[in-house]
């Protein structure tokens, strides 16, 4: 689907504007991403825009993760899919808990003998926007990210006191003043993605209404052979917790029994 077609199907329609989604579009054409992930999809506007590149170059594939509260949106990812026959393209899922849980069982279903195998060329991280969760997303995303595979943070500079909606909710209004005037996402680039030793082309794109940090994985795969001894020793540990728990429950029922 060329460009000017999304924008169309798109206007007017939260969160990401033409502009960035153009940058988006192009940016996954040029670098030849394939498979992607996205942390926060809302009425999925961005989803469809890197749909849309994978669309005109005709393969690719896009894992999206939401709260199930945006089920509710109008438009939803789903009615936006529909209108731009994308849906072959993306797999919307809705954590009940956090997209950070999602990681995890997806980090888990692709460890093999103790290595987390890579699964996407790109990451746009666009959800939370707090040192909690997204500081966790990007080490787990890490974790996902093939090398060479590029990361890509929305919001640099938000702060929860730009925000009135969420300054509404009593929860929000209850934090520290630093936690509501700190620009959280610009801590996670700059304390933990920049200094990453890991990551390479570290950039900020200013000028978008949004600040955008982007930064590259390095080229090479190497797990420490610290960490497949972790994951046998883990395993041993947890099979012999198991069949502790088990005499021991055994052992109560015949307790009962007698
Ligand atoms: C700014 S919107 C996403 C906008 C979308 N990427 C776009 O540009 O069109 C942020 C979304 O992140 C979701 N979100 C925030 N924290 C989350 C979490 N911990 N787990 C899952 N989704 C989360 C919110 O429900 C919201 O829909």
């Amino acid at each position: 689907m060329k460009f000017d077609q999304a924008r169309e199907a798109l206007a007017g329609i939260p969160y990401i504007r033409p502009r960035a989604g153009r940058i988006l579009y192009q940016f996954i054409l040029d670098a030849g991403v394939a498979d992607i992930l996205e942390l926060g999809f809302a009425h999925g506007t961005s989803t469809c825009y890197m749909a849309a590149a994978l669309d005109e170059r005709g393969s690719g594939s896009i894992l999206t993760i939401d709260r199930p509260a945006a089920r509710d949106l109008e438009p939803s990812i789903e009615t936006l899919l529909e209108r731009t026959g994308l849906s072959p393209f993306v797999d919307a899922v809705y954590a009940p808990v956090s997209y950070t849980w999602e990681l995890m069982k997806i980090i888990q279903a692709h460890t093999v003998d103790g290595r987390c195998q890579p699964q996407f060329d790109f990451c746009f991280i666009d959800g939370a926007h707090t040192w909690e969760a997204d500081g966790l997303a990007f080490f787990l995303v890490d974790k996902l990210l093939k090398p060479g595979g590029w990361v890509l943070f929305d919001d640099l500079g938000w702060c929860m006191s730009d925000d009135p909606r969420l300054l509404a909710y009593p929860s929000t209004r209850a934090l520290p003043r630093e936690v509501r005037d700190t620009p959280q996402v610009a801590r996670i680039f700059e304390l933990l993605v920049s200094q990453h030793p890991d990551y390479t082309e570290v950039r900020v794109d200013e000028g978008l209404g949004r600040a955008w940090g982007w930064a590259r994985k390095k080229g090479s795969d190497q797990v420490s052979s610290g960490a497949v001894e972790v994951h046998k020793r883990l395993r041993g540990l947890l099979r012999r917790r198991a069949a502790l728990l088990l005499g021991w429950r055994g052992a109560r029922s015949i307790l009962r029994r007698h």
